[in-house]
């Protein structure tokens, strides 16, 4: 097992890296405080994982909430299913939320453990690729609201993660795909090592070589944890990891939540990105064309939906974090490995991405 760990004052927290962890209960233990847990899952997860995470707690006073599978359902009505059932347990201040699945779960567990009595302990074990090597890690915790991704939620760090690989067997391929996209960002955005290592090895992924998905898990811990550690709250370096994600968002919510995976979406704003840093004459077009074959090669979506056009794109990405008095903020790249800060583009250029760039 590695074991890596977020770098937060007194709120540092270990991410534990391995096979079978979850059939180790003292990991788990270590990390609660009192008798009362809740493990928030979703239909899927809790079918192929619950007893086996159950049977870990044997001893502790267990409850469940079982919510339904996708991210349609990532939005605060379902949230309340959450607080309905700490409250009707009457569960206190000590009490501990676990999350088990992928982001969508640790978002809404994590916020709901932030909310819940002004904060309690939370603890993240994420079963996708996606939540082991990004969501899991860094405590941004979220619903989304019908006008917005992730737009309602709090900053809110667990008191560990726990990243077993095995789980990760049973996840299919779009998932394992999807994953990939946000290892592949950490590539690109500060990392271009670990890019060219991600180019050479991409068929060693998507077989599930076990040591290859290990070193990809382990580089974007490492990667995130750094990262948070030195901007917890998003005020500069931190908001690179939205790399083509105001574009994403916007295919998100404007295709319906859960048409595209979160990942594939993240994919194709990642290329759109890097369309645009050529346009603006950033980023070469040879780089451009290797950041798109490796998301193709990774099996990823490389073109945004045509039924989504450029208007209806800039009307959704204006509604963004990290816009401020109204000017879209995009994170561009110099290079692949150098990205930009959050960063304003005449609209006219914006426009030929949307309008150009996968059209044809
Ligand atoms: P997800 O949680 O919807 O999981 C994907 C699918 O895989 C689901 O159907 C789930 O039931 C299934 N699944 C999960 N684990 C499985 C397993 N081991 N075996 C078989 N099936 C399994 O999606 P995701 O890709 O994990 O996460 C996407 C969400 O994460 C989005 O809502 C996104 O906004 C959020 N996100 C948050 C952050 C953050 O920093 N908080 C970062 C990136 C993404
Ligand atoms: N996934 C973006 C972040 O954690 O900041």
């Amino acid at each position: 097992m590695k074991v890596l760990t977020v770098e937060l004052g007194n709120r540092s927290y270990p991410i534990y890296i391995g096979q079978n962890l979850l059939g180790q209960a003292e990991l788990l233990q270590q990390h609660i405080r009192a008798q009362q847990v809740l493990v928030v899952s979703n239909a899927t997860v809790a079918g192929l994982y619950l007893p086996k995470l159950l049977q870990n707690l044997s001893g502790y006073t267990v409850e469940t909430v079982i919510l339904p599978d996708g991210e349609q359902y990532k939005n605060v009505d379902w949230l309340n299913k959450i607080f309905d059932q700490l409250l009707t347990c009457k569960f206190s201040r000590n009490a501990t939320l676990i999350a088990l699945g992928g982001g969508v779960i640790g978002d809404m567990g994590g916020f709901a453990a932030a909310c819940y009595q002004r904060g309690i302990v939370f603890l993240q074990i994420p079963t996708t690729l996606l939540a082991q090597v990004d969501s899991s890690v860094g405590g941004k915790t979220a619903v989304n609201h019908a006008l917005g991704k992730n737009m309602i939620g709090a900053f809110y760090q667990p008191q560990c993660v726990i990243a077993d690989a095995s789980v990760l067997d049973t996840l299919d391929d779009r998932q394992l795909a999807a994953g990939l996209a946000e290892v592949i960002k950490y590539g690109l955005i500060g990392d271009p090592a670990f890019f060219a290592w991600l180019e050479a090895n991409i068929a060693a992924l998507l077989a599930r070589d076990k040591a290859a998905l290990a070193y990809a898990i382990e580089q974007s811990c490492l990667n995130k944890a750094r990262i948070v550690a030195e901007d917890e709250t998003e005020t500069g370096l931190r908001a690179t990891l939205n790399l083509g994600h105001t574009f994403g968002h916007a295919i998100e919510t404007g295709m319906g939540y859960g048409a595209y995976l979160h990942g594939e979406a993240v994919a194709i704003g990642m290329c759109q990105a890097a369309d645009l840093s050529s346009r603006l004459g950033w980023l070469s077009k040879q780089d451009v064309a290797r950041i798109v074959a490796l998301l193709k090669n990774a099996g990823l979506p490389v073109t945004p939906p045509l039924s989504l056009k450029a208007p209806q794109f800039i009307e959704l990405m204006s509604v963004d974090k990290k816009n401020v008095d109204g000017d879209i903020r995009l994170i561009l790249l110099h290079s692949i490995g150098e990205a930009t800060l959050p960063i304003a583009v005449e609209r006219a250029l914006l426009t030929e991405t949307l309008e150009q760039y996968g059209r044809e």
